[in-house]
């Protein structure tokens, strides 16, 4: 059978069809299908293999308990970019780097670049950067602003994959290599334009098979698509060793690195940034950072005791609820799940007799931060309570816990880190579920070191108690 001549890719999933359709029946993603052509049908591709098909031969088997290679690691020193790789980059590895336009991955990977061409305590390495979309110039005035512009990186502007290829499958590669963007890089074997699919796929694994061949530290940066994805293919965060996303809100100077995925280190882990004049500044103590600007009693704000990835972080979740002109009221999420506020609004309402028609309800992550924990669940209602009886929160509690479609406050993992967190920064209570694996469970108050735990087993107690502290005598008012 002949070889079809063109295929439609979707730049969603990556999947292929022979045909064209509206939507993709891999992804459901509508209008991704483009029109593209398969390595085959382009003689002397670079990732086409030009040596005739070898006999097979054994794999050899051993046994896990093996004496491991010990991971070496190159620590930069900024130590929120080495907490979120897992202890510093490991030669050989590719980084996948994603993040929206201008919230600073240039910046942070040309100061990684500089850190690590110019340590003193230890031997320096041979950084490259190779930008496909910014002039050397433009690098260089950023390194300038910086103030990095002597470091010994090795800079250059190029988009073709072969000449990456030819210049750096050398013996004396270099010990990382960066390249920004994955996205402009092409494969002249493809015909499809640069940032497509099948560009991105072919050059990712170009230059990551040069990787593991040299050893080099590969980053790549990935643009982000509209829905928060790297764009292009899904492929590629499975090709490399991490992901990690570059996050926060470009009128917030705070900037999070998660690892979404990571080989060689614990994922859903956080570093924070402070983008400032000359860089990226690394945040080390993120909940003071978050909860700076806090304003003294106003109601609707709960501090939420949360964790991203080991370590503890503390927040506050705004709830602002407002009179709706419309007859869908809306729901606004930022920083959160829209379908858990909807979800904790469905509670409140079915099983604590709020009543949260007609208005329009807000919810906001004060500082950036995206929360995707349930145990927010507790605070987010806490707020929405404080909220709906317009009644500030207690200034030194923290909350933390599961609310379940019944209403019940469910016990989430970690507690003793998030209070120890809480208690650090110098907050007295936390509202928290009874944790099944305390002895003295019968007690309403326990301590754990000196911060009160108040446990509550249903939403309607942590309702009534907030009624009490507003009003003493009518705590039945809100409860109709
Ligand atoms: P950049 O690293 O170019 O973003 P990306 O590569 O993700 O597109 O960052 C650009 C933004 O950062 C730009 O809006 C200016 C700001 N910035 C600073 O505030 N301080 C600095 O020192 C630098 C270099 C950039
Ligand atoms: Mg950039």
């Amino acid at each position: 059978m002949a070889k079809p001549t063109k295929l439609f890719v979707c730049q969603s999933c990556g999947a292929s069809f022979p045909k064209w359709g509206g939507k993709c029946t891999s992804c459901g993603t509508w209008d991704s299908l483009v029109e593209e052509f398969p390595k085959e049908v382009v003689p002397g591709g670079l990732g086409q293999s030009k040596k005739p098909a070898s006999r097979s031969s054994r794999i050899e088997f051993t046994s896990l308990d093996d004496a491991a290679k010990e991971v070496v690691r190159w620590p930069t020193g900024i130590g929120e970019f080495d907490r979120v790789t897992g202890g510093g980059i490991v030669p050989g590895s590719a980084i996948l780097i994603g993040g929206d336009p201008g919230i600073g991955k240039s910046t942070l990977l040309l100061q990684v670049a500089a850190i690590l061409t110019s340590a003193k305590d230890k031997k320096p390495l041979k950084v490259a950067y190779i930008s496909g979309e910014e002039a050397v110039d433009q690098v260089r005035l950023r390194a300038s602003r910086l103030g990095v512009e002597k470091a010994p990186v090795m800079l250059a502007a190029a988009t073709s994959v072969r000449d990456i290829v030819n210049s750096l499958d050398q013996s004396d590669a270099p010990d990382v290599v960066i390249i920004d963007s994955i996205q402009t890089l092409y494969l002249d074997s493809l015909d499809s334009a640069p940032g497509t699919v099948s560009q991105v796929r072919g050059s990712a694994q170009e230059l990551i098979r040069l990787a593991k061949t040299h050893g080099f530290a590969l980053f790549l940066v990935g643009h982000v698509t509209k829905e928060g994805t790297i764009a292009g293919p899904k492929v590629v965060e499975h090709m490399v060793d991490a992901v990690l996303h570059f996050e926060g809100d470009r009128s917030h100077h705070f900037r999070i690195l998660r690892a979404v995925k990571n080989r060689f280190g614990p994922s859903d882990e956080i570093g924070v940034f402070e983008m400032v004049e000359n860089g990226l500044d690394e945040v080390k103590n993120p909940s003071a950072l978050f909860l700076a600007d806090r304003n003294e009693e106003v109601s609707g704000a709960a501090v939420f005791a949360g964790i991203e990835g080991t370590r503890p972080v503390l927040v506050e979740i705004q709830v602002l609820l407002s009179p709706s002109p419309l007859g869908t009221p809306r729901r606004s999420v930022v920083g959160w799940d829209n379908n858990r506020l909807s979800m904790i609004l469905a509670v409140l309402e079915t099983r604590c007799g709020l009543s949260l028609a007609g208005k329009d309800v807000y919810l906001n992550v004060a500082g950036g931060l995206r929360i995707q924990e349930p145990a927010a669940d507790l605070a987010v209602a806490a707020a929405i309570l404080s909220a709906t009886i317009d009644h500030p929160l207690d200034q030194e509690t923290v909350f933390f816990g599961e609310v379940g479609l019944s209403g019940e406050i469910r016990a989430v993992s970690l507690a003793e880190m998030r209070a120890k967190e809480a208690e650090k920064l110098g907050f007295k209570t936390a509202v928290a579920p009874k944790q099944k694996r305390k002895k003295k469970s019968s007690s309403q108050t326990e301590a754990t070191s000196s911060l009160q735990i108040n446990s509550f087993v249903h939403l309607n107690d942590l309702l009534r108690d907030l009624a009490r502290k507003k009003a003493p005598k009518k705590d039945t008012d809100v409860l109709d």
